[in-house]
């Protein structure tokens, strides 16, 4: 496969994929069910790096970077917290009551990548920031649902934008990240923005396997890289979520590989019934 082509994956290798996207779900949920005022961010990638020594997995995070000469990144899991929008860290910060924090996470089993992250609420946080975490998810609901109708690229980020368009507040979405393509390596093409328009940007086709990742803030959506070469933050200081999911376009339907229901719930909600890859 040429660095700039699509990889096409069989259900064989779609498979194969969700033991990857099984482990990231696992960890996730780890992590998520430990995540109370006073644990570190530190605490909660212990906790993952030991589901991943579980599952055969290896990271697909730790020295990420370091290929093409930036400073490797240096832990398993990305944990952002407020103000912090992705690649956050993790150190000897204490969660406390009020804040959100994103959680970013990546395995490897068997060569394919599986890639996910959600934003947890840290015991009541308030309205504002509640209601930013949740339609951040709902959003990114809302795009992989527009993945398993839609045409092009276009019609998943339009679907994003216009969720965040609707909701009940004015929320930034952020532009400088976005989803990609994902398989034998993490990031692949095609890109997969949080706007767009539809039946615009790459034709979608069965066998592709996506990350669409939704980042809203609580205010402006221009991000700024910290000191330590990883840590993004909000240029305003508003708050920011992330929701993140794998998944693959199988022949009769998407399958959510890194939720542990493959997406059913969710999905049947929205009309869309998942694979039977997933049954
Ligand atoms: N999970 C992120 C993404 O969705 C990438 C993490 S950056 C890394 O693209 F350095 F931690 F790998
Ligand atoms: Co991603």
């Amino acid at each position: 496969m040429s660095a700039r082509s699509i990889e096409i994956k069989s259900n064989e290798q779609i498979r194969l994929m969700r033991r990857a996207g099984l482990a990231v779900a696992e960890a996730l949920n780890v992590m998520g069910s430990a995540v109370r005022p006073g644990i570190s961010t530190a605490e909660l990638d212990v906790m993952a790096r030991s589901v991943l020594a579980d599952h055969n997995a290896t990271s697909s995070f730790l020295n990420y970077g370091a290929e093409w000469g930036y400073p490797p990144y240096p832990a398993t899991v990305c944990i952002s917290v407020n103000e912090a929008v992705v690649h956050g860290i993790p150190d000897s910060r204490r969660l406390a009551a009020g804040d959100i924090v994103s959680i970013d996470f990546g395995a490897i089993v068997a060569g394919w990548h599986g890639d996910a992250a959600r934003t947890f609420c840290v015991g009541e946080v308030r309205a504002a920031a509640a209601s930013l975490v949740e339609q951040t998810r709902q959003a990114m609901w809302a795009g992989i649902a527009a993945a398993a109708r839609a045409a092009r690229v276009g019609d998943i980020g339009h679907a994003i934008e216009q969720h965040a368009k609707r909701a009940p507040r004015r929320f930034g979405v952020v532009r400088e990240y976005t989803g990609h393509g994902i398989g034998t390596s993490m990031h692949q093409p095609p890109d997969v923005p949080n706007h767009g328009r539809p039946r615009r940007g790459a034709r979608l086709s069965k066998g592709m396997c996506l990350a669409i990742e939704p980042i809203f803030t609580l205010g402006s959506p221009m991000a700024v890289t910290l000191d330590d070469d990883w840590t993004v933050v909000t240029q305003d200081g508003s708050w920011a979520a992330h929701w993140e999911n794998t998944v693959a376009l199988a022949e009769d339907g998407p399958w959510v590989l890194t939720e542990p229901d493959g997406g059913r719930a969710e999905l049947a909600a929205r009309g869309v019934r998942v694979s039977k890859l997933a049954d």
